[in-house]
């Protein structure tokens, strides 16, 4: 594929993290990957080139030209991202990452644990925020955005709060009640810190392929912005 200097390259992570306990048993979450993979297929047929990375368990999209790196783990995923951000545009980290793995003394690859008897305490330790370490290896000329998924009461101050701390271009706020639907209620906010005055909400609940329009067509004059600054 020829890519020129105009062309938008979009990095968008998708799909949940399975952590391993050991050779069979691991912890993961729901997230089935349909957003970011809808947002991946939109781009592709909006002229952006895109890699998806993509967790496991995860609805795989269908358009040969998006580039597809498969991930397991959040660790995976922390050296995919380190390997492709520099090659982006714009990040969109959709990836459902885990918030706690166990701990490397409790992890076995090679095999299985057997059951004992009695309960069993598994020790957690925290991952890296991974949104957080891009902000840190990011150009100036990158567009960072994230999702927060939050109860509908607390949302907008929740995805505020996470926009700040995590020091990312944007942030999609979408209300956990909407997880594992076809549709979607969201407001992006922009950081205004980073020098982007943005505040605008889906017209009410809307499906994922259109969310994917929604959200990519105010994406495009950002990261073109963005792109000039090094023009
Ligand atoms: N994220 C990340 N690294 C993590 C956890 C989350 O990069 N270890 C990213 C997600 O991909 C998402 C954004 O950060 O784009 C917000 O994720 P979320 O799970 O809502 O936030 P947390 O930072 O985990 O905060 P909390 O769990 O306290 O809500």
């Amino acid at each position: 594929m020829i890519v020129n200097e105009a062309t938008r390259r979009l990095l968008i992570t998708a799909g949940p993290t399975y952590e391993p306990i050991d050779a069979v048993r691991f912890i993961g979450n729901r997230s089935s990957g349909r957003l970011g993979t809808t947002l991946a297929e939109q781009a592709v047929s909006m002229g952006w080139d895109v890699c998806l990375l993509l967790g496991p368990n995860a609805v795989v999209p269908e358009n040969p030209k998006i580039t597809l790196v498969r991930f397991q783990s959040t660790s995976d995923l922390e050296n995919l991202l380190q390997t492709h951000l520099p090659e982006a545009d714009a990040l969109i980290m959709a990836a459902a990452v885990a918030d706690y793995r166990p701990a490397p003394d409790e992890v076995n690859l090679e095999g299985k644990r057997r059951r004992e008897g009695g309960n069993l305490s598994i020790k957690l330790e925290s991952t890296p925020d991974l949104l957080a370490a891009c902000s840190k290896a990011a150009r100036e000329d990158q567009l960072l955005v994230g999702f927060a998924l939050e109860p509908k009461d607390r949302m907008i101050s929740s995805a505020l709060s996470k926009l700040a701390r995590k020091n990312i271009d944007l942030i999609v706020a979408n209300a956990l009640e909407t997880m594992d639907s076809d549709s979607i209620e969201a407001t992006l906010i922009g950081n205004a810190e980073r020098g982007i005055e943005h505040e605008s909400s889906t017209p009410g609940t809307i499906t994922k392929a259109e969310f994917a329009k929604w959200l990519l067509n105010q994406l495009e004059p950002l990261t073109d912005q963005r792109k000039s600054i090094n023009a």
